[in-house]
């Protein structure tokens, strides 16, 4: 997992490599500066050596400005590098979730590849920052300061042999703890942004079912679990400083009394004592940084593997790069077919049909029945459990992906417009459409009842998502985009479910006449939509209940005569009214 992710430094790893280096040359320069300060009292001021003092001090200003030099240039190239590391994680992420399938978008869900987009990766980029600075400063730190002290005070290092191993227990109890409070956080973030995103998406329902507050409860919640957790964290690494400095108070206390002695015996200078201060407080604080690493690294250790999950997810379904590029017609062909979007899950079975090119063909049934689900199998978004789908005489799975849907056109059920203009949105049907064509395209799907098919209707601006534009002339404008496509087969999801009866009529004739050897599957609820239509599949529960003309299914099946009985009187009091 970790390769997978240090992978994707790629042209950063120089700034990687150089930072700890740049930290090499700060610390052995900190290291030096007590050790310098000694001698410039012990040799300098002792025998007041004028002389001396000002080389020395000379030395001292020099070896500061060189540390904080280096400590300037290993923060830029850290951040540079860890930036660009961030940059590339998220590009290859992009990358890979475009290729997904919808059963591999299914498994994941959007609110969480969203979040493995962002705050994961933010996560990543600080402990990666923190790691190629902290990780061979502090211990560089430490062994250096360590060197020191034994070599100026000598027998009087003993004390730290007490004190480390105090600090080590005392920081390992805090960090514990902060580490599960911010694993709780950060876990926490999954469930806010899922809310989040729910709520924005559907801002227009949640205001129209006055939801506000049940949903901005929702929020709290979510926000509150974050705070507490942070709260609980922060408060506990707050105690690591004043436990700190209680240790370091205390090594102190110890350090004067016995120096005190070793000086008042000869065996000891004041300035060495002096250092000594200097180099605790330098071998404590390598602890905690080291420390802090550690939690930094394991916090960000379930981003790494929500990450590491999306880079290695193999997308599930084979584009079939060398498969069949040509669609010879729009014939459709279910044999035996069972489908389930989960392993245990059963939505279709025993799914037998055929369509022949140029049909149109109507399909019937309730909420649930797998309506969508059998559809989306001719433009194989999902694949079958068992059995085969085939358009123009050919397996789908022989096609080149890309091919077949190039040929299959889905007006899905929850269409989505992009923001832009009308034309940009047209034209996602068929980038080099010529003007003529968009006519034809607007005129077949009623669009130009509403926008004029010239160049000033085009230019309209159209909101994200389309919210300028009212549920019917949304609808209307993705059939204008599906058109524009050219396909062989054209399936309507219940597109026409917000336009008027008489434009929905206007547009099946439209498509009937004007668009000959197109093979036309429309959904929907309106019985009146598919009446007309060669043959209509009743779907009940994942089966073809029944099939054939309005006529025969009129004539033998109940269930149909009376959908049509209660649709058609709905519609004599519609027209009466
Ligand atoms: N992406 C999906 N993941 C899991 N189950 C799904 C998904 N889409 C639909 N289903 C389930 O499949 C069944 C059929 O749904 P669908 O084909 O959308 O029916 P219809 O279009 O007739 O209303 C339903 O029980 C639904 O819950
Ligand atoms: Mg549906």
């Amino acid at each position: 997992m970790v390769r997978v992710l240090l992978k994707r430094v790629r042209e950063y790893k120089k700034y990687a490599f150089i930072t700890p280096l740049f930290m090499i040359g700060e610390v052995a320069l900190e290291v030096l500066i007590p050790t310098l300060m000694a001698l410039v009292i012990d040799n300098g001021v002792a025998y007041n050596d004028m002389p001396y003092i000002i080389r020395m001090s000379v030395l001292l200003v020099l070896s500061a400005m060189f540390s904080l030099m280096f400590g300037m240039l290993g923060a830029w190239s850290a951040s540079k590098a860890s930036a660009g590391f961030a940059s590339n994680i998220r590009e290859d992420e992009y990358r890979r979730i475009m290729k997904f399938s919808f059963a591999d978008v299914d498994k994941f869900s959007t609110p969480s590849l969203i979040t493995r987009m962002t705050t994961d990766v933010q996560n990543v980029q600080q402990s990666f920052q923190m790691l190629i600075r902290i990780c061979v400063r502090s211990p560089i730190m430490f062994i250096f300061a360590i060197i020191m002290v034994y070599h100026n005070g000598g027998t009087l290092s003993l004390v730290f042999a007490v004190a480390i191993p105090v600090v080590i227990v005392a920081i390992a109890l805090l960090l514990t703890k902060t580490h599960a409070a911010f694993t709780s956080a950060f876990r926490g973030y999954d469930t806010f942004n899922r809310v989040v995103q729910e709520n924005l998406n559907g801002i227009r329902t949640v205001k129209a079912y006055v939801r506000e507050e049940e949903e901005q409860g929702k929020f709290d919640e979510a926000s509150e679990i974050i705070r507490r957790n942070f709260k609980i964290g922060q408060k506990i690494m707050a105690l690591m400083g004043p436990t700190m400095m209680s240790v370091t108070f205390a090594v102190m206390i110890v350090l004067s009394y016995l120096g005190a002695k070793y000086i008042n015996t000869g065996h000891m200078e004041t300035g060495e004592l002096m250092s000594i201060y200097t180099y605790t407080g330098q071998i404590l604080s390598s602890l905690v940084m080291t420390g802090m690493v550690i939690v930094m690294l394991a916090v960000s250790y379930a981003s790494m593997q929500r990450i590491a999950e999306v880079l290695t997810t193999e997308p599930s379904m084979d584009v079939n790069e060398n498969g069949l590029k040509d669609v010879p017609d729009g014939s459709v062909r279910f044999k035996d077919v069972s489908f389930g979007y989960g392993k245990d899950s059963s939505v279709l079975s025993d799914v037998n049909f055929t369509i022949n090119s140029g049909d149109m063909i109507g399909i019937l049934g309730t909420t649930g029945s797998g309506k969508t689900s059998l559809v989306s199998l001719i433009a194989r978004l999902y694949d079958v459990s068992s059995g085969s789908v085939e358009v123009g005489g050919h397996d789908v799975r022989e096609y080149n992906l890309e091919a077949l849907r190039e040929q299959v056109a889905m007006v899905l059920q929850k269409n989505t417009l992009f923001s832009g203009t009308v034309e940009s949105n047209l034209r996602w049907g068929n980038p080099d459409a010529a003007m003529e064509e968009m006519k034809w395209a607007m005129d077949v799907s009623a669009v130009s009842t509403f926008i004029t098919p010239d160049e000033k209707g085009l230019s309209g601006r159209v909101e994200q998502g389309g919210t300028n534009f009212s549920g019917g002339q949304r609808q209307r404008l993705c059939i204008a985009r599906a058109l524009l496509k050219r396909p062989k087969i054209l399936i309507m999801d219940d597109s026409t479910s917000a336009v008027d009866t008489a434009t929905d009529a206007s547009i099946r004739q439209a498509l009937r006449n004007d668009v000959k050897g197109l093979t036309k599957i429309i959904i929907s609820q309106r019985l009146s939509s598919v009446m007309d239509a060669d043959m209509i599949l009743m779907m009940d529960n994942g089966r073809i209940a029944d099939a054939g003309t309005h006529e025969e299914l009129l004539s033998r099946n109940e269930a149909y005569r009376d959908l049509y009985e209660t649709q058609t009187r709905g519609g004599d009091e519609d027209a009466k009214n």
